[in-house]
């Protein structure tokens, strides 16, 4: 019998002589199904499993061991209240039957029936019973219902809850990081507003201190005074450096670079710079692509990178430079791509929480007054930004530090000549360069370079006396002006002297960058100091690209100041 089924059964503990089966025929004929226990323990057992009501005589409960029973009573749940006929003798009242007055305590729901009775009597007390039970059972179906729902909505409220949790994480982490953004978006507009007008005041400074420098007679005693001036204002400029770094104000001198042979390059120099008791590690994937960045720039990031490691690292560790190609999934600072990844990991210190928040702002130092500018992080994060990449840190106090610089791939492969050995390129065809400098020094040093590499040089030491060699007809294909010159500019010499040779090119010598913008913004131009290769590179790329129509050829010219063939 299943146990769904017995919801409708009656369960009959009468011990004595035949009263069990007499009942159970009754009740069977008016359709109830029972089970007849022969003592105590057994309706225990049954009670465990459904039934409708208990038919139970007196005799069979008095001077019984009835805690079984009431403890089962007792712990009913709540909706049950399990019906009880109780078959008595004495009848007429409670009072004169003091032990059926404990049993009506114990039993709760209990009907008397007092023998002898009527058949029907007992069919109609134990239908009424089975129908409190039937609506007993319903209250459990309804409770055990009602109890389901109560927990899928917990689960769902807790879910729901988890959900928004988990959404508003999200939310903050994402604002924090906009708040970030922000803030270094605020600070760059803000310090490359202020460098941008520290650089313009710094350029007559420098220029007009180098002047007087030059007028001064050799062993004046100014020469110190002067020297020590232009030592600040050169430190100046190279902070005002990093600060348009960090704007993103940099004139940068973008091309495609292997950053793996950068990395050997830079191998000795950082080597040097760590110092023995920390050993350095260099190395990058065998297919690593092409980055689009400014060499010189990504040297000086990296340096800046290992000297933070090396700083963090007080009693020596490790430091590993790696590069690979990286996507841009993850990096939130990262348009979707394929980007160039140059992670440097240290064994040091560490950051933690607040100052990793903070580090990449300007000025945001922890190493002390005089120690560090807090520019580094600043610079390393500007230029990758500028080029479309970005810096990325991961920190953890006591476990390290991992600072990734993201470029982007360069599309077209690194001039391979320029990396493997620095080496100068040839004229690639007769041309004539008028080179205008008023430093004899630096003017013959450049010529020497030019003619080596088999130009015919023009000098001329001032802008006027190249306006009137340019005025009597002299012919050139490239002009090369220094920018700081007594009287007239390079920009101002490069504008009178368009009109008079427009087919010239010009190429401007500059000490630093502010004609980078302004009316000098367009023209081609080689910081000083540069080296040989440097200046071949950039005659020939701008001889070669220069219509051959209107070269003027010169060669009887070139024979004489060419030194060697
Ligand atoms: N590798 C690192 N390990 C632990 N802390 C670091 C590391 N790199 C940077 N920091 C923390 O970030 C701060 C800012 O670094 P950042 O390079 O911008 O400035 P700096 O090193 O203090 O000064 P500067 O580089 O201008 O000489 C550091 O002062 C240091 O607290
Ligand atoms: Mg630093």
């Amino acid at each position: 019998m299943k146990s769904r089924d017995r919801s409708g059964l009656a369960l009959i503990l009468a011990p004595v002589g035949r009263d069990a089966n007499i009942a159970a025929d009754m009740l069977r004929e008016a359709g109830i199904l029972s089970v007849i226990c022969p003592d105590l323990d057994c309706v225990v057992r049954e009670l465990d499993r459904e039934v409708g009501f208990v038919l139970v005589t007196e005799e069979a409960l008095l001077g019984r061991d009835l805690r079984g029973l009431s403890g089962w009573i007792k712990s009913q749940p709540e909706w049950s209240d399990l019906p009880f006929v109780l078959l008595t003798f004495r009848g007429g009242g409670l009072e004169r039957n003091p032990d059926a007055g404990r049993l009506l305590e114990m039993l709760g729901n209990v009907t008397f029936l007092e023998r002898p009775f009527h058949p029907t009597t007992l069919v109609s007390l134990a239908r009424s019973a089975l129908r409190a039970r039937g609506r007993q059972y319903d209250a459990r179906e309804r409770l055990h219902d009602l109890q389901e729902s109560q927990d899928k909505l917990r689960t769902a409220n807790e879910t729901l809850e988890a959900r928004v949790e988990q959404r508003t994480r999200e939310h903050e982490l994402a604002l924090a990081k906009l708040h970030e953004a922000q803030k270094l978006e605020t600070l760059g507009q803000l310090t490359g507003g202020v460098a941008h007008d520290f650089n313009n005041l710094l350029t007559p400074v420098i220029g007009n201190l180098d002047l007087l420098r030059r007028r001064l007679q050799p062993g004046d005693s100014s020469h110190r005074l002067i020297d020590s001036a232009l030592q600040a204002a050169s430190r100046a400029a190279t902070l005002v450096q990093r600060l348009l770094a960090f704007a993103r104000r940099q004139d940068l001198n973008v091309r495609s670079v292997d950053v793996g042979k950068l990395l050997d390059g830079m191998s000795d120099m950082i080597r040097r710079s760590l110092g023995p008791s920390i050993e350095v590690e260099i190395g990058h994937a065998p297919d690593l692509p092409p980055a689009r960045v400014d060499p010189n720039q990504l040297e000086l990031a990296i340096l800046n990178l290992a000297i933070n490691a090396r700083d963090a690292m007080p009693r020596g560790g490790a430091l590993f430079i790696e590069a690979d190609a990286g996507s841009s999934e993850g990096v939130g600072a990262l348009k979707p791509g394929n980007y160039v990844r140059i992670a440097v990991r240290d064994t040091g210190v560490g950051m933690d929480e607040q100052t990793l928040a903070r580090a990449v702002e300007p000025f945001f130092s922890t190493k002390g007054l005089g120690k560090g500018t807090g520019l580094g992080l600043s610079m390393v994060h500007g230029l990758a930004a500028q080029l479309g990449g970005a810096l990325t840190l991961v920190s953890h106090l006591g476990e390290g530090t991992t600072a990734e610089i993201w470029l982007p791939r360069a599309a077209e492969q690194p001039n391979a000549e320029e990396i493997e050995n620095r080496q100068a390129v040839n004229a690639p065809r007769d041309a004539r360069i008028l080179l205008v400098d008023d430093e004899d020094l630096v003017r013959s040093g450049t010529s020497e370079m030019l003619s080596d590499l088999g130009y015919s040089v023009l000098e001329a030491s001032s802008g006027a006396e190249a306006l009137r060699l340019l005025r009597t007809g002299e012919p050139a294909d490239l002009m090369i002006t220094d920018y700081l010159m007594p009287g007239m500019n390079g920009v101002q010499l490069i504008e009178q002297a368009r009109p008079l040779a427009p087919s010239m090119q010009v190429l401007l010598i500059t000490g630093y960058s502010t004609i980078a913008e302004g009316p000098g913004a367009a023209i081609p131009r080689l910081a000083k100091p540069f080296r040989q290769s440097d200046l071949s590179k950039i005659v020939a790329d701008m001889l070669t690209r220069e219509a051959p129509g209107r070269v003027v050829k010169l060669a009887d010219r070139r024979a004489k100041t060419r030194k060697t063939a």
